[in-house]
């Protein structure tokens, strides 16, 4: 029983970190080659259990593919995501994603508009600005999903 014994615990102390690895949530982002902070806002997502996955478009495809997926034009940012059936669009914090995950509301996805300074991937600075992150519902109407002051 004791070698057994030993390699059970040795099964439970390595665990954690391969069940962690398995957990990291494929995410499929469509950007514009350099785009740095796309890169920057994947790092974050990386660093907050999700396995990002970037694919380069024209700028002009990008911008179609958002409104041929129901991405409001208010609502577009730079790059757009696509999780577990769900859109994210542009600097969503890594939260908010877990969050919609989660709670899996009858809804398009996320999105946050344009490039909020402050926003994970545009921390870059010293200069913040508040921002919301809404949820488009599947009629294109928008609600704040969450709020982040400046
Ligand atoms: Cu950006
Ligand atoms: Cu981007």
């Amino acid at each position: 029983m004791q070698p057994f014994a030993a390699l059970l615990a040795a099964t439970l102390v390595l665990a954690p970190t391969a069940q962690a690895l398995a957990e990291a949530t494929p995410i499929h982002v469509r950007k514009t080659n350099g785009c740095g902070c796309c890169l920057a806002w994947m790092e974050h997502l990386e660093e907050n259990g999700f396995a990002p996955r970037g694919e380069n478009m024209f700028a002009g495809l990008l911008v179609r593919y958002k409104l041929d997926n129901g991405v409001p034009q208010r609502m577009v940012s730079c790059h757009t995501a696509e999780i577990e059936g769900y859109i994210v669009e542009g600097h969503a914090p890594a939260a908010d994603i877990r969050r919609l995950l989660d709670e899996r509301p009858d809804a398009l996805g996320l999105a946050v508009p344009d490039m909020p300074l402050g926003s994970p991937g545009m921390d870059q600075g010293r200069r913040t600005e508040a921002y919301d992150v809404f949820l488009i519902r599947n009629d294109g109407t928008t609600e704040i999903f969450a709020s982040y002051p400046g």
